[in-house]
């Protein structure tokens, strides 16, 4: 199949209340057992891409990789530009041909934060590709991307229904407590001002950092207007776990199929677990 649509299949999840999991590609592997697991889950699923990762595996690889994951597959995939950081690096990402994009711009003032993601809708929606955007800073580190917890601040409501308003997002990444990475402790995540953002914008949210966090609060999120949730840190920790199991017991492996097979099982029980908790197994 070509990409599904960003906006259909968080409109559905939307409607019918569960959300679409976001699981970061990094390698190979991280793609592979990402769209398998949604093939036996029979679920919707977002391929994220930060521009990291982009570097790391090459834009026309990614894209190449990706295009071919979808082709096979037999359930909605979709490829996002995960914290896109400029209109230029959206642009370089729709000519690639990403299928859907993310433009956060939510570190600077909010008047410029509009102008930005105005001009990536504007772009964007002229070629049929949806957007979502961000309010507030999300906690945490991806990436070259490091934000002090003290410095996470959370988006207001008000400014968020004007941020949706005036510049024409799909989608709302709104800052409510969660981050970047693996937790301290348990994340506090507001869930008055997720509902009131959904009250006044009615748009599918997006919950960043869901690594980590409490089933029961993944469930609230969801059955407050969240229908997508990025997950990566958690498959990292599952690959990397594996991959140093299996050196750790035997120095003589030399063959890298021997430690990356295994860690990529071990990715595709993190993926399923998700698509379990988040309700958007057998949705395909
Ligand atoms: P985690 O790495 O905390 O799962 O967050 C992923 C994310 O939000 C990507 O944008």
């Amino acid at each position: 199949m070509a990409f599904a649509s960003f906006k259909e299949v968080l409109t559905d999840g939307l409607k019918k209340g569960y959300a679409v999991g976001q699981f970061n590609m990094n390698n190979l592997e991280f793609l592979q057992a990402i769209i398998e697991t949604a093939e036996e889950e029979r679920s919707p699923v977002i391929l994220g891409v930060s521009e990291g990762a982009m570097k790391y595996m090459n834009i026309e690889y990614t894209v190449a990789m990706a295009k071919a994951a979808a082709a096979k597959a037999s359930v909605p995939v979709i490829l996002h530009l995960d914290h896109g950081s400029s209109y230029e690096v959206v642009l370089k990402c729709i000519r690639a041909g990403f299928s859907s994009i993310m433009i956060d711009a939510s570190h600077y003032p909010l008047e410029e934060n509009i102008a930005k993601t105005k001009q990536v809708v504007h772009a964007c929606h002229t070629l049929g590709i949806d957007v979502e955007g961000e309010l507030g800073t999300i906690g945490g580190v991806e990436d070259d991307i490091s934000v002090d917890e003290k410095d996470a601040t959370l988006a207001r409501p008000e400014e968020a229904l004007r941020l949706v308003q005036e510049t024409g997002i799909d989608a709302l990444a709104p800052a409510i407590g969660s981050a970047h990475g693996m937790y301290k402790g348990d994340p506090e995540l507001d869930f008055d001002r997720l509902a009131k953002i959904r009250d006044l914008t009615g748009i599918p949210m997006v919950l960043h950092g869901g690594s980590g966090i409490p089933d029961e609060d993944i469930r609230k999120a969801i059955s407050l207007g969240v229908s997508k949730i990025n997950v990566n840190t958690e498959n990292q920790v599952a690959f990397t776990n594996k991959v140093r199991e299996i050196l750790g017991k035997d120095a003589n492996v030399y063959d890298p199929r021997k430690y990356l097979g295994p860690a990529r099982e071990a990715i595709k029980e993190v993926v399923r677990e998700k698509m379990r908790l988040f309700g958007s197994n057998n949705r395909a």
